[in-house]
């Protein structure tokens, strides 16, 4: 394999203007045996060229079952490291090192331990939107699909810390009645929904329900008609005699939803900040179809994570599929 340069975080090399690049990429996957995961907040045409797309369980779920050599996760950086933890045997791709999240860069490692050490006698309850290092201070990772599920399954009185999203951390609490101690972390997306134009939105569209991803502030979840991942707003849409949707997550999402149901209309939120018409994650947008050619065909970057982290981190997540 070439030697390529990827300190941009990526491989920058030009692609030949003259290929058909999809049909490249689908070529580079038959050869290799590569298996490329998509995110539901990734751009249109990733969605489209992905083997599978889903949530962050999805994901892990299926890293956990595939039989490919190497595994392609356009998403975010952490989404990589979960398919990395559970494969150590393949080689895990991102297209771009720089698809971060804020939510796992709101929870340094150092701190979070600090944090715990802080707290003894406490089980941790650690959202996957964490770094390897994070998880591998963690007990049982959760995610949006399955963290009420698994929340409900401690006994009443054991004390939990929840890390990193407070946002997720106060919905499960107002609904499980438990008072678990929360790391004050959040995503710089989901924060900027905002109430007023939610309330602006229902009043012109009195009979679309209000679809909300857990990550949203207290105040856009109480008005929301469904709290769910992104997986769980989608199968809500499939599943509604609704015609109209408004949407408070990411609106790479409605992509999947129009696929499903193209007689069906999705009005997405827009940031309290800008005249934007929707709410875009800026990390998730790095994913190009070049990067995805020149990752496959480089094989570059690749996501490498120390064994004694993996191997704990391993743990929370596998006890995490156990209970889902
Ligand atoms: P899901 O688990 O719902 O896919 O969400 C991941 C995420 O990053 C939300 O911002
Ligand atoms: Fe992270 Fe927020 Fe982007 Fe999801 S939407 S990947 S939580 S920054």
């Amino acid at each position: 394999m070439e030697n390529v340069d990827i300190s941009k975080g990526f491989v920058d090399k030009p692609v030949p203007a003259d290929i058909d690049i999809v049909k490249e990429i689908k070529k580079l996957c038959k050869e290799k045996n590569a298996v490329i995961m998509g995110h539901f907040y990734q751009p249109a045409e990733i969605q489209d060229i992905s083997d599978y797309i889903g949530d962050s369980l999805a994901l892990a779920q299926l890293a956990q079952k595939t039989t490919a050599d190497i595994i392609l996760v356009c998403g975010v950086h952490f989404m990589g490291e979960t398919a990395k933890i559970l494969c150590p045997e393949k080689k895990v791709l991102v297209p771009d090192l720089n698809a971060g999240c804020s939510l796992a860069d709101s929870c340094q490692p150092e701190e979070f331990k600090k944090f715990i050490d802080e707290h003894p006698g406490h089980k941790v309850v650690s959202y996957v939107n964490t770094t390897a290092k994070v998880k591998a201070l963690t007990d049982i990772c959760v995610t949006s699909s399955n963290a009420q599920k698994i929340i409900d399954q401690l006994p009443k009185d054991q004390k939990i810390i929840f890390g990193p999203d407070r946002n997720l951390g106060n919905y499960i609490n107002s609904t499980s009645g438990r008072n678990m101690l929360l790391w004050d972390g959040a995503c710089e997306v989901h924060e900027k929904f905002s109430l007023e134009k939610i309330l602006d939105l229902k009043k012109q569209y009195p009979d679309a329900p209000v679809l909300a991803h857990p990550e949203c502030k207290k105040h856009v979840l109480v008005v929301a008609d469904y709290v769910g991942s992104t997986k769980g707003i989608i199968n809500y849409v499939n599943n509604s005699d609704k015609k109209k949707f408004i949407i408070a997550t990411e609106s790479g999402v409605i992509h999947e939803m129009r696929k499903q149901n193209p007689d069906k209309e999705f009005i997405p939120v827009p940031p309290d900040d800008s005249t934007c018409a929707c709410n875009e994650c800026a990390y998730m947008r790095l994913t190009t179809l070049e990067k995805v050619y020149n990752a496959l065909k480089y094989e570059q970057p690749e996501i490498l994570i120390s064994e004694d982290v993996r191997a704990k981190a391993e743990k929370s997540i596998v006890t995490m599929l156990q209970m889902s």
